[in-house]
């Protein structure tokens, strides 16, 4: 590929070709930054799950490496007992692993989920010096049986089931290569599933606790997410849970984190719990959420007024997911997330390559009045080593009082790959019902992506429902806090990305776009736009990005 295809991304990393999801074991290490992902060697759909890998040296431009961890063929023989949530007596988890749910000809295989990398300074895991290490979930699925004998020398059979558990991986050349440590003995294996869901028990990420000398590994289990620690980094005991309440949906949690922060221009530090849920985000689907609190080397411990019930969401657009943050980055808390949803991610039709990753962000943890703490999100200050230079946009007044309506077109600035930001306001007697930026316009003006803020309901809002696409979409919006006369909207603008940043960061829309698919390149005029009042706009400017 010469990623030179229509709706490419141009400065969002995605993998030459093939399938990628989640980021994995982000870190820094010899002044690099290392970016591992879940990714499908052999194809362009979900499957083979491996590591993918790839470097940068400014967080912004990656190149992209050979597979890091690839899928395993270990068919070593599979055998114990356990009883699990569904069932009334241990049951028999015995034969060859396999990933493609036959019992009879299993392929031996094991797929690479999701994890993390820490950098093990001092030896403590016995790898040498400076090692790399790697965590994370091994998968198969392997036969189940009874222990009934009459029929099957084996117990009867009962089915075939998804087991996953963790493991350890190290590096002594730097990340490009991994050696699995005892493979077929996890350091976590599935018999400790602390909710008994087998299926469901993944995405160890390892962070060091300072204050408590130890190392903590949350991980996810079902509708769950438990906290291991240990002092070796091979030995790893349970120490606590922390629920869900069912109000966001049925799916599982994923890719939990526990991230210590300083609350900025203080010297306290506070534990973000992120998580990532698969069903009930505020845009459908899949999205991130947080909380606040402690955490007193066992336990995780809420802000008194936050509970699970409470979320506070990263992200208010369709495609912020499985983010997680960078280690070994002193004083700052990247992170970066998979643009898509697991909802629709099937719809999402580009070829050689599926799927990209977000811009890195950079996380403050902010007091804010009652809410207690929030997070604040913007992109890294890397990111401006890919403008080509400012261009100001000509500050303007649209009078629409009288008009549903009103465009004001920006001719001096278009394209397919920019930033794009702005300050908006208005008077309360003369709120617009809208106003905001058409990006993406096809040349006749009938196709475009509103980039919005409703003063009336107070909602930013990115509306893809008159791009052209088959699935027309306006379900990434978010409440502003207040009834505000103003507000500063900055989009990052890609070949099918959009990241808007609602006053520098005090909000995040992410979302993915494939605008007029029957003329994807007739998708380059942007303009300022009013409804039914009036509005001011100034510092108002545009970078095309490299
Ligand atoms: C999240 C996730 C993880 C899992 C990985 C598999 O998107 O479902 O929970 O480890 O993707 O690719």
């Amino acid at each position: 590929s010469s990623y030179q295809e229509a709706y490419r991304d141009q400065y969002h990393y995605s993998a030459q070709q093939n399938w990628l999801n989640d980021p994995n074991g982000l870190i820094k290490y010899d002044g690099v930054y290392h970016m591992f992902y879940q990714y499908n060697p052999n194809g362009n759909e979900w499957g083979n799950m491996s590591w993918g890998h790839a470097t940068s040296t400014d967080l912004v431009h990656w190149k992209e490496q050979d597979v890091a961890i690839p899928e395993s063929d270990d068919n070593a023989w599979v055998d114990f007992w356990m009883k699990t949530k569904d069932d009334a007596k241990p049951v028999h988890y015995i034969g060859r692993p396999t990933t493609n749910w036959d019992v009879w000809n299993p392929n031996g295989k094991r797929y690479i989920f999701s994890g993390s990398v820490i950098l093990d300074k001092d030896n403590v895991a016995g790898f040498g010096k400076n090692t790399l290490i790697a965590y994370y979930t091994s998968t198969y699925q392997v036969a189940v049986r009874g222990d009934d004998y009459s029929n099957d020398p084996w117990g009867n059979l009962l089915g075939i089931r998804e087991v996953q558990e963790q493991n350890m991986a190290y590096s002594t050349d730097g990340g490009k290569t991994f050696i699995k440590y005892n493979h077929q003995n996890p350091v976590i294996p599935v018999t400790q599933v602390p909710t008994g869901d087998t299926g469901n028990f993944r995405d160890p990420k390892v962070v060091y606790d300072e204050a408590n000398k130890e190392w903590v590994m949350p991980l996810v289990s079902g509708q769950e997410v438990d906290i291991f620690t240990s002092t070796n980094l091979k030995d790893w005991t349970y120490q606590s849970a922390i629920q869900r309440e069912h109000d966001v949906g049925n799916g599982v949690w994923e890719c939990p984190e526990l991230i210590p922060m300083k609350v900025k221009g203080t010297n306290q530090t506070k534990w973000v719990l992120s998580l990532s849920v698969q069903q009930g985000a505020p845009a459908g689907g899949s999205g991130m959420q947080y909380f606040i609190g402690d955490f007193d080397g066992k336990k995780f411990i809420p802000e008194t007024n936050e509970t699970i019930k409470n979320p506070q969401w990263l992200d208010y657009g369709e495609d912020f997911y499985a983010g997680v943050t960078f280690g070994e980055t002193p004083g700052r808390t990247i992170m970066l997330g998979w643009m898509s949803n697991w909802n629709y991610v099937g719809e999402q039709k580009t070829s050689p390559w599926h799927g990209e990753m977000t811009l890195p962000r950079e996380l403050t943890l902010v007091q804010n009045g009652e809410k207690g703490y929030v997070l604040k999100q913007t992109p890294v200050k890397e990111v401006n080593k890919l403008s080509q230079g400012t261009v100001r946009l000509g500050d303007r007044k649209i009078n629409a009082v009288a008009k549903l309506d009103k465009t004001s077109p920006i001719t001096e600035f278009s394209g397919t790959q920019y930033k794009v930001s702005a300050h908006f306001s208005w008077k309360n007697n003369q709120k617009p019902n809208r106003l905001g930026f058409k990006l993406r316009e096809s040349e006749d003006g009938s196709k475009f992506i509103e980039v919005g803020y409703d003063p009336r309901n107070q909602l930013v809002y990115i509306d893809r429902t008159t791009d052209g696409e088959n699935i027309p979409r306006k379900n990434s919006q978010v409440k502003l806090n207040g009834d505000p006369t103003s507000v500063k909207l900055t989009a990052y603008v890609d070949a099918s990305s959009i990241e808007v940043f609602v006053n520098d960061g005090e909000k995040v829309l992410t979302q993915v776009a494939y605008p007029n698919p029957e003329h994807p390149l007739d998708t380059k005029k942007l303009s300022f736009f009013a409804g039914s009042g009036k509005v001011k706009i100034t510092n108002a400017i545009g970078s095309h990005f490299k």
